[in-house]
């Protein structure tokens, strides 16, 4: 067994662990992230793509937004589609200059890991048999293979950003644990296309035969997602099928369609809220997924994580200047806040955009109210657009 000592060891390396990884470099603390996955599979993986301010502050303040400054996409507004005209919401003007910017999650891990391996510091993939141990004692470990070895690290503080499917929630014992969950009944099919967009913004559509949404990663490559059974393989949608569905969902009656273009990659995803609580156990902290889910129509995923991990190294930072546990202790309360913040809007936006076999009649004409009242109305509209472009960092 070889032994090491850290201060904060990090189980993942998604956006949560890796974020957290630089703040604390940033901040003289040091640290190891361990991460089961191979660096291509981990950069590769397509997900969500639309940061908050509070996102692209963080990332400006941390000296990692070179490139989201080049190729970033701002945002001012969003569409919102439904019985055939798209109605713009401009939330620059509705919550005083705040805005979304457009840029994969994976180009964000990129450049993460970028800046990671630039300090030196210790970030190992492909680590296997991760646990782990001692996290009601001042000192935690956790152990790991790695490069055909047995290793033990010993930490200050162990922060399980290993995501939804990760090791280090369920390293907590069930009765330290109150666990929140609500399951969708369906799921988006989401592709990504070598088609210009044709919308200078998102657009959101609720049409007859279900969600759709169109959005992008760049000048010459578009992002689109359909609502589709939870459990459906994508092998069954062919490209042509595909084009037709998006067409069919999210065409207006003012001429507005996507573009078609070849299909680059495609993938269903299951959709679910779901939270931990504490986002604590002595000694190990979570954050991101591995604490909470978002379905992925407020687009809040990793914002929430990156929202944790920044006040996780203020916490950590005052425990090793000033020896002060409040932040520390006040890391999960605070947290929680903003989770069912996002929780709430999350949910709401799914269910005023999707369609389900159980809607009675009497829910359909409800959800097209919602939508009338939400496109009319100055004070529905800026509702959502202040939770969209997402409340400051606390
Ligand atoms: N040991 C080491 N690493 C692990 C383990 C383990 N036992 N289990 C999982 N991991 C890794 C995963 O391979 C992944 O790279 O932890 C990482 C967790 O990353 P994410 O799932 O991206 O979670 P997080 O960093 O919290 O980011 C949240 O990701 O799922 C999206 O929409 C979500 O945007 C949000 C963001
Ligand atoms: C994306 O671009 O991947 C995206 C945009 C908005 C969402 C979810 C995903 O709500």
């Amino acid at each position: 067994m070889r032994s090491a000592r850290t201060q904060v060891g990090i189980v993942g390396a998604g956006p949560a662990g890796l974020m957290l990884g630089h703040l604390l470099h940033l901040h003289g603390i040091d640290s190891v992230i361990l991460e089961s996955r191979s660096r291509e599979h981990v950069i590769e993986r397509v997900r969500a793509g639309v940061l908050e301010q509070g996102t692209v502050d963080l990332m400006s303040d941390a000296r990692v937004a070179d490139r989201l400054r080049r190729e970033g996409m701002r945002h001012d507004g969003i569409h919102i589609a439904f019985g055939g005209a798209r109605h713009r919401i401009d939330m620059a003007e509705l919550t005083g200059g705040r805005a979304i910017t457009i840029y994969g999650q994976n180009e964000v891990v990129k450049d993460l890991i970028d800046a990671r391996l630039g300090t030196g510091r210790p970030l190992h993939f492909e680590v296997d048999a991760v646990g782990v141990h001692d996290l009601l004692t001042p000192h935690p470990k956790i152990r790991f293979d790695h490069g055909g070895a047995a290793h033990e690290l010993t930490c200050d503080v162990v922060a399980g950003c290993d995501g939804f499917h990760g090791i280090c929630r369920s390293a907590i014992p069930a009765e330290h644990l109150r666990i929140y969950e609500r399951e969708y009944p369906f799921g988006w099919l989401g592709v990504l296309a070598a088609a210009p967009p044709t919308s200078e913004e998102l657009v959101y559509s609720l049409h007859d035969r279900g969600f759709a949404l169109f959005s992008m990663r760049s000048p010459a490559i578009t992002r689109l997602y359909l609502q589709c059974a939870p459990d459906e393989n994508a092998d069954d949608w062919s490209d042509d099928r595909i084009w037709a569905e998006l067409i069919t969902r999210l065409s207006t009656a003012d001429g507005w369609a996507p573009a078609v273009g070849p299909i680059l990659q495609k993938g269903v995803t299951g959709m679910r809220s779901f939270v931990a609580e504490p986002m604590r156990y002595g000694r190990l902290f979570l954050a991101g997924d591995a604490a909470h889910i978002v379905p992925p129509t407020g687009a809040k995923g990793l914002n929430l994580a990156m929202a944790d991990v920044r006040r996780l190294a203020d916490a950590l930072d005052a425990l090793y200047t000033s020896r002060r546990e409040d932040a520390l202790n006040a890391y999960s309360d605070r947290g929680l806040r903003r989770t069912w913040r996002a929780q709430r809007f999350s949910w709401w936006m799914t269910s005023m955009l999707h369609r389900s076999e159980s809607d009675t009649p009497f829910d359909r004409r409800r959800q097209h109210a919602e939508l009338e009242y939400l496109v009319g109305s100055r004070a529905a509209m800026t509702s959502l657009a202040e939770n969209y472009v997402g409340v400051p960092f606390d």
